[in-house]
């Protein structure tokens, strides 16, 4: 039995949650393995939307189990949130909803260290969610931080003391007004961490080597995308986990021989949200509309998403670096009723022209090269099937399907369940 993954090949939100949602009648379990409650994955279904953080978006099928990974960085305050979002949906969470005892928790003290470190950078601001991600997974790999499974320990509140004693002190060393009640912060923390505790909690190496043995179907949902991994995306202007498929492997504890498929999930355009260079970054009419028809606001913090063309170079880099063998293109309906379609082939970096994403993309490094592509005017979102996309789109589709040399084997042509073509 392999695990499939679902990875976003863009700067995040390429529409990860509704297609995880549309798959997961395929799977067993669905497992998050990176990230933390920065994501925000929106399902739409039966007229409802539903925008998750924390929690795997396979919730909604009664026979599948979710998985929390280890990789994942967990805030218990908006946790609890949305499990009690999910109450009119009778969801039975101690069976269907199962946490990696190996998974970081997300103090009050973190998120105040993230505003800190933001408001100290300046106009240099990573542009972060502030969710106190960046601390959290650093106090991980400076060997600090608190895990679920601490919860369990007699000494947990020792731990959280000392580690909340650092972050104070840390506070202190920033040369900025950060305004808390600590006291306030810990009560609720504190009462969600006792909900936390009513959950079941796993060793998911174990876990998933003996779902493997069972023969059950596994899909593993990124979360954020390829151009915010932490050592390939954008760095500095990137998130604090590894995006990227080799981040399913230590999120779950799974080895790499185990993977089958790479599903690729990209929008047929591109956008960004927060600081960071953006090649194909759109700054006129074209912009305006790929925002507004896309309704292009951020799920998590509802801040404004900044738009452009498809950059094909960093779609091959983004295949490149995942093993990307199945494409799914996202949002192909915004693109209805423009008269040219650009995309980005090549860069023209200090005088060069690269078909390959440098180090460095900085807009004083880099220009995109576009080629121009017939539009279409026809509205997308009540098609059926792959039968009724008009001839330009299918030559879009093509183009896409050349440039990279994998299939698009899905295209998305609306928010809902249903507004999803098969291509095979
Ligand atoms: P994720 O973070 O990758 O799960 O993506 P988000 O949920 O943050 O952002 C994707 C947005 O696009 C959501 O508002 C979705 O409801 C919406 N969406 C997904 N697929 C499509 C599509 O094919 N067309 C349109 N118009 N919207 C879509
Ligand atoms: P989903 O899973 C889009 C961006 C932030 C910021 C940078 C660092 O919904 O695709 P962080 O809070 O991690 O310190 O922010 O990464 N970012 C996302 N952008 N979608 C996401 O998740 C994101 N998660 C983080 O805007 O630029
Ligand atoms: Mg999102």
């Amino acid at each position: 039995m392999t695990i499939d993954l679902l990875l976003g090949l863009q700067w995040g939100d390429e529409g990860k949650g509704k297609i995880v949602d549309v798959l997961t009648s395929n799977y067993d379990i669905i497992a998050r393995f990176q990230g933390g409650p920065n994501a925000g994955h929106t399902l739409e279904f039966d007229g409802q939307k539903h925008v998750l953080h924390t929690i795997p978006s396979g919730i909604f099928h009664e026979n599948t189990e979710n998985i929390i990974g280890n990789g994942v960085v967990i805030d218990p305050v908006i946790f609890g949130k949305e499990i009690d979002g999910l109450k009119p949906y009778n969801i039975d969470f101690k069976s269907k909803l199962l946490i990696s005892r190996k998974a970081h928790l997300i103090l009050p003290t973190h998120r105040l260290l993230d505003a800190a470190s933001e408001a100290s950078k300046g106009k240099a601001k990573i542009g972060s969610t502030l969710k106190g991600i960046g601390p959290t997974y650093m106090d991980k790999t400076g060997r600090n931080g608190l895990r679920v499974g601490d919860i369990e320990l007699v000494d947990f509140i020792q731990r959280y003391e000392s580690l909340k004693g650092k972050h104070l002190e840390m506070i202190k060393n920033y040369d900025v007004d950060i305004q808390f009640d600590i006291a306030e912060l810990e009560s609720e923390w504190f009462a969600a961490i006792k909900d936390l505790k009513k959950l079941t909690f796993i060793d998911s190496e174990k876990y998933f080597s003996d779902a493997k043995l069972a023969g059950k179907s596994i899909l593993a949902e990124g979360a954020q995308g390829t151009l915010l991994d932490v050592d390939f995306g954008t760095y500095p202007f990137v998130t604090s986990s590894t995006t990227t498929a080799a981040g399913a492997c230590t999120g779950l504890g799974v080895s790499p021989r185990s993977i089958g498929d790479v599903i690729g999930i990209f929008k047929a355009y591109i956008t960004r949200v927060g600081s960071g260079p953006f090649p194909t970054e759109l700054f006129d009419k074209d912009g305006d509309t790929l925002a507004k028809v896309g309704n292009e606001f951020g799920s998590t913090t509802g801040r404004a998403r900044r738009t452009g063309w498809l950059d094909i170079v960093a779609l091959k880099y983004a295949c490149e670096i995942n093993g990307v063998n199945k494409l799914y293109m996202m949002k192909a309906d915004v693109l209805s009723g423009f008269d040219t379609l650009k995309v980005c082939t090549h860069y023209e970096y200090r005088g060069e022209k690269l078909d390959f994403f440098p180090y460095n993309v900085e807009p004083e490094n880099v220009k995109p090269i576009y080629e121009s592509i017939s539009g279409w005017n026809e509205d997308l979102t009540a098609v059926k099937s792959k039968d009724e996309f008009p001839e330009n789109l299918n030559k879009y589709i093509a183009y896409i399907e050349k440039a990279t040399g994998i299939p698009v084997e899905v295209v998305s042509v609306g928010p809902d369940r249903t507004q999803t073509i098969n291509m095979i």
